[in-house]
């Protein structure tokens, strides 16, 4: 079957994460590369000497709107994480599909318009939230929809990368305005939140937020808010899910789910036991009866498909492979394809952006609006609460509850030094 398909005409924006997309289709008999746009001039130019030294022969672009006029038939946005939406709605106005790296929007205005252009433009939209795609994590959904732990009613997810040795990289020579020293504390919630939304497909209703506080660490590197933040989010089945996440010393990517009749989870790495992809679980097939020792499964193991040996080659645990392969199949037309639709990527988005707005009333707990319902939309159309000022203008929350601390000038003049020395090197 794959043999007879025409292959999708992929175009990337964003040429660090972009490279993700970029090496998927890369031999692929789902997609062929047609096109790359970057504002960034010279490092626009190095991947272009490097995809031709490849023999791989594409358009490149430094305008989107140029790029938009070429001939695709998906656009993947792997730009700046606060200007998703946005470009977006243009391509999917101008007819394409989109594919869109994390986060889904900025603001709650951003997010109104983005729902509403896939609406308008019948486009089929996917986001590559891939911590969802982590194998131990489809392995949980797929045990979760047979009714392994039955009834979800609690679960915790926690992303925590500490980025500060490659903080010069990721923020191009510490620039003050990057996204990544703008955000709030909850801003990147999308990893620790995706997985329970994925698994359950429940809808977050209410969400409390907690920041741990600036520290050193953090001012050091450039950026203005805490070092790492909780949602304690409520479900629309009444489950309770608590998500951790940001920049703690020690890494870690796990998820833990609890049903009626047990629990499923997926392996810390420090276990060194098959690393992340690892599922733990303690089930029981008849929930209440603890006496029968048949009732009752314990056990651990790796799970294996079709897929594994060539999902390996491919980032994050071969997350990344799993993440395109089902976009892909599912702008190919194959209906058993996993995607996240653009409901549940505002559902993994917003609880991070309504916890910032609830760390700044003191922690309360404040509900979460359903953007699939028309009526719900229009109290938000307006609203640009967000930390990047170019975007919130008059609108502009603090990064931080207990409010911002100046960066000094030392810093920026560090990153730009070692952005100098190691010759604007990329992300990836
Ligand atoms: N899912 C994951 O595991 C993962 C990992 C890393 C990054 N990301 C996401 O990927 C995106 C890119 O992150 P990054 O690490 O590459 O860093 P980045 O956000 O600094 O880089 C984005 C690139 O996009 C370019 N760009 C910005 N605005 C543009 C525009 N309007 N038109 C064309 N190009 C534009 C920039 O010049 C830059 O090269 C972010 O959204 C980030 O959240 C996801």
């Amino acid at each position: 079957m794959e043999n007879e398909r025409k292959l999708l005409k992929v175009g990337v924006v964003g040429i660090g994460r972009g490279r993700s997309v970029m090496r998927y289709a890369n031999g692929t008999k789902q997609c062929e590369l047609v096109a790359i746009c970057d504002i960034w001039e010279e490092g626009l130019e190095r991947m272009k000497a490097d995809m031709e030294k490849q023999g791989r022969h594409l358009a490149y672009y430094t305008k989107f709107e140029e790029f938009l006029k070429h001939d695709m038939d998906v656009v993947c946005l792997a730009n700046y994480a606060t200007e998703h939406a946005p470009l977006a709605v243009q391509a999917l106005d101008a007819g394409f599909h989109v594919f869109s790296e994390c986060l889904p929007a900025q603001t709650m205005a951003e997010a109104v318009a983005l729902v509403e252009a896939v609406e308008r433009s019948g486009k089929k939209y996917c986001f590559l939230e891939n911590a969802c795609y982590m194998p131990g994590v489809l392995e949980i959904k797929r045990l979760f929809e047979e009714g392994t732990i039955g009834e979800f009613e609690y679960g915790e997810g926690e992303y925590c990368h500490n980025c500060e040795g490659i903080w010069t990289e990721l923020t191009h020579g510490g620039d003050p305005n990057h996204w990544r020293n703008q955000m709030y504390t909850s801003f990147y919630c999308t990893h620790s939140i995706g997985p329970l939304i994925s698994v359950t497909g429940l809808r977050p209703t209410s969400v409390v937020g907690v920041q741990l506080p600036n520290i050193d660490r953090m001012r050091n590197m450039g950026r203005k808010g805490g070092v790492a933040a909780l949602e304690i989010i409520r479900l629309n089945n009444g489950g309770v899910y608590k998500s951790l996440h940001g920049e703690l010393y020690s890494h870690s990517l796990w998820w833990s789910f609890y049903g009626n009749k047990g629990r499923m989870e997926t392996c810390r790495e420090d276990v060194q036991m098959g690393d992340t992809n690892r599922v733990c679980m303690d089930v029981f097939k008849v929930p209440g009866d603890y006496d029968d020792p048949t009732n009752h499964v314990t056990m651990s193991y790796i799970p294996v498909d079709k897929y594994s040996k060539r999902a390996k080659a491919f980032g994050h645990s071969g997350a990344d492979f799993y993440t395109l392969w089902n976009a892909m199949e599912y702008i190919l037309g194959n209906e058993d394809a996993k995607i996240i639709d653009v409901y549940q990527a505002i559902d993994m988005w917003i609880p991070g952006l309504f916890a910032h707005f609830s760390a700044l009333e003191g922690s309360k707990e404040l509900a979460i609006p359903d953007l699939r319902d028309p009526a719900q939309r229009d109290a938000y159309r307006n609203d640009n609460r967000c930390t990047n000022p170019e975007k919130a203008g008059d609108q502009l929350i603090p990064c931080h509850h207990w409010g911002e601390e100046d960066i000094p000038q030392e810093v920026w003049d560090r990153f730009k030094e070692d952005w100098e020395k190691k010759g604007h090197p990329n992300t990836v």
